[in-house]
């Protein structure tokens, strides 16, 4: 049995693998239940006792050469489930490119302006896209059957139920749970019943805003608003109120800033004029702070609504709001290093 062993050690050297046939008949000889050292293993019970450890000493030699020159051809020569094995591989192939996903423009602007209002101060809050006629309409001064309700073309799920059409039924969720001081932004998608063009979808995102306290002025919300112009689009813009009308604040304004395409010289975008609108805003109505449980002879406020779909315009010189929508790579490829 010796002789044998010594055999086995002897040819191991001299056996070639150079296929993976050559290696599966390696096993089949060797390693296999009706291989060679498999034999040995029965013909070693019936060793005597006395040989049994030089002999046990000798097996494991060989069983170990047997089973590491085994494992080293396998390494080279196995196969996968198709049948291929490592030396198919054409190592000198450039590898396949993995694309990298990248953030929404949306997403980017929407992250940047919660990013400017935190640095002031501002919390942020979120609340549902389905939602009832009180907190969408009712409670934000909107009477029945008010034409101001008209000003926005609403998905009713039923006569109750909407698809919110502003964030600033947000303002008021918030202000029913919480007591003032309060000062938050909140970000959303709204819905509107609108023809789809490059100007409008009927769905965007919007952010809202509001700060209430104790002795809240006009002048805090225009200079909270000239510090957010100014971080988003830089110091040389150029910033107008006009006066406008919102059932729930008053005074109410629209704010434009100078066109950031031409810089005021007159384009497209802003329709010759040199400004574009970029947000609405005023003083909370007492009403809405009343309607929510606010004490209005002690608290005053203001709010501001604008769409992010418009920053993002302006900030990127993008002229069809559509493309935002469809997914296209091309154009999402062009934010990945924003
Ligand atoms: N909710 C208005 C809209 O969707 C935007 C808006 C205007 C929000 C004035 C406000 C505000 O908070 O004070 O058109």
């Amino acid at each position: 049995m010796k002789q044998k062993l010594e055999d086995i050690q002897q040819k191991l050297h001299e056996y070639k693998i150079n296929s993976s046939e050559d290696l599966e008949n390696f096993r089949l000889k060797y390693l296999s239940r009706k291989g060679l050292m498999n034999d040995l293993f029965e013909e070693f019970k019936q060793v005597p006792n006395e040989m049994k450890r030089d002999l046990g000493k000798l097996m494991n030699v060989v069983k170990t050469s047997v089973q590491a020159k085994f494992d080293e051809a396998a390494e080279k020569f196995k196969t996968d489930k198709r049948g291929n094995n490592n030396q198919n591989i054409d190592y000198t192939l450039p590898a396949d490119l993995t694309e990298l996903g990248s953030r929404h423009p949306l997403n980017i602007t929407e992250n940047q302006i919660v990013a400017i209002f935190n640095k002031l101060g501002f919390t942020m809050a979120e609340g549902p896209e389905i939602e009832n006629d009180w907190h969408n309409f009712s409670a934000l001064n909107f009477p029945p059957n008010h034409p101001a309700r008209d000003m926005q073309d609403t998905f009713f799920i039923d006569e109750e139920i909407a698809l919110r059409t502003h964030t600033s039924s947000v303002q008021v969720r918030l202000m029913q749970q919480k007591n003032p001081p309060l000062r938050a932004i909140m970000p959303g998608r709204v819905y509107r019943n609108e023809a789809i063009s490059a100007r409008a979808n009927c769905f965007f995102h919007q952010i809202e805003g509001i700060y209430i306290d104790e002795k809240v002025s006009f002048a805090d919300l225009k200079q909270t608003l000239y510090a957010f112009v100014k971080d988003m689009f830089g110091d040389d813009v150029e910033v107008r109120f006009r006066p406008s009308y919102f059932p729930f604040t008053e005074p109410s304004a629209e704010m434009d800033i100078s066109c950031q395409i031409c810089k005021g010289k007159g384009c497209n975008i802003c329709k010759h004029s040199g400004w574009v609108e970029i947000l609405g805003c005023g003083m909370i109505d007492p009403n809405v702070l009343e309607n929510c449980g606010i004490d209005s002879e002690k608290y005053t406020g203001f709010a501001f609504g604008m769409g992010i779909e418009r920053i993002t315009m302006l900030k990127y010189d993008v002229k069809d709001l559509r493309t935002f929508f469809i997914n296209d790579t091309r154009f999402l490829k062009q934010f990945s290093n924003v």
